[in-house]
């Protein structure tokens, strides 16, 4: 035990001396676009609930419905205790949002994208993955000892050499719809040209897009006006949809060979019931009301432009705007200084980002005031002038 203790602390004293720690920041109250630390309230510029939808009035009452009338527990996997309805309701509503025959809802993106990969590529499959792909992916491709093919962020010749040489009959390409950490959209008008071509499967991995790109909302497919039956979609419902959990959407048989063959679907219990009303409640709000994505997209320009009229870089379009500084220490000393300022916004370190790209990952959100953003942009002037 004590040798034990003595590794674990040898370990965390090299981590904190990388500036590689990382520690839970207590915030009082709900999600928001303000939130309270230490009693004092401060912007949070780095949540994914682009939407705001995660403290919404109709979807805490759709929960709140749901729990009265369900209880809180699903008791076991969906296919051990019975397929409850908020589940199937959810299910059917993905399915109508996304345009697709069907969709399965895992417990989280992680959980869906371990199970997706895994039971698509086998030991024979050949997976072609963007290095920049969230770790979830990098994961699910270890964890499908599948041959794994990574290439260079959204370099579609790179990819295209790769499934030119590539024997392998099942060939499984998978990338981010938006890239989580730098915002950046993945070329998938060009990806979709390869599908026929090289007889290959694309997942499209839409944490961050499902709710927030394109006309309605659905997502990186809509963005481009691409559409082809080998696309399988994966989304969240924790981030723009505000609630928990993730689906596959996609043809009804990809779904019926989840539901025997994803090990994160049939190994574990179900998400509560409560958590799926709430998700479908959110989609609904979404369908409804287009200004929030309109107000998010306003948003979005104010702080691009504040960030490029103060001298500084804002690559991409989307809600997620990275700041990069290279240095973890430093990275992690301004983020600390927002903080003093009454600005949240959480320095990303390796190994989530490349070494040399520590970066301030800011996120926008519908919620946000003009006055959040404008006090953020000069807090973030001035620290970064200071240090
Ligand atoms: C691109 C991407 N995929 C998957 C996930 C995992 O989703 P979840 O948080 O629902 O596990 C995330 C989120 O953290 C993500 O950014």
């Amino acid at each position: 035990m004590e040798k034990m203790d003595t590794e674990i602390k040898e370990e965390l004293s090299r981590l904190n001396a990388l500036g590689l720690g990382r520690t839970l920041l207590p915030i009082e109250g709900p999600q928001g676009p303000r939130v309270a630390i230490n009693g004092s309230v401060v912007v949070l510029l780095c949540s994914n609930d682009y939407l705001g939808l995660a403290s919404h009035p109709l979807v805490k009452a759709a929960a709140i419905e749901a729990i009265e009338k369900y209880g809180f527990g699903s008791g076991a996997s969906r296919l051990v205790s019975g397929n409850m309805e908020p589940h199937r309701l959810l299910e059917d509503r993905i399915r109508k949002f996304k345009g697709t025959e069907a969709a399965l809802v895992f417990n989280s993106g992680y959980h869906a994208n371990l199970g997706c990969i895994g039971a698509l590529a086998g030991r024979s499959a050949e997976i072609f993955s963007d290095k920049s792909n969230h770790a979830s992916i990098v994961d699910a491709c270890v964890l499908s000892r599948a041959e794994v093919k990574r290439y260079p962020n959204k370099d579609v010749n790179r990819l295209e050499d790769l499934l030119k040489r590539s024997k392998a009959k099942r060939k499984l390409i998978v990338t981010d719809g938006v890239f989580s950490m730098d915002g950046s959209i993945a070329p998938l008008d060009s990806i979709v040209t390869l599908l026929d071509r090289y007889g290959a499967i694309l997942i499209v991995d839409d944490a961050h897009a499902t709710g927030v790109l394109g006309k309605g909302g659905r997502g990186t497919l809509e963005h481009f006006g691409v559409r082809h039956p080998s696309i399988i979609q994966m989304g969240t419902l924790g981030k723009a949809i505000g609630a928990f959990g993730a689906f596959i959407a996609g043809s009804r048989e990809l779904i019926e060979l989840l539901v025997s063959k994803a090990r994160p679907f049939v190994y574990t219990t179900a998400l509560p019931p409560s958590v799926c009303a709430a998700a479908a409640k959110s989609i609904d709000i979404i369908d409804e009301t287009p200004g929030l994505r309109e107000t998010l997209c306003e948003n979005v320009s104010y702080f691009r432009d504040g960030l490029c009229g103060a001298g500084l870089d804002a690559p991409g379009s989307t809600q997620i705007i990275p700041i990069i500084v290279g240095d973890a220490q430093r990275t992690m000393e301004i983020s600390r200084r927002l903080l003093e300022k009454g600005v949240f916004i959480q320095g990303i370190r390796p190994p989530t980002v490349p070494e040399n790209t520590s970066r301030l990952r800011v996120t926008i959100t519908s919620a946000h005031s003009k006055e959040d953003l404008k006090k953020s942009l000069s807090a973030i002037k001035e620290v970064l002038n200071e240090c």
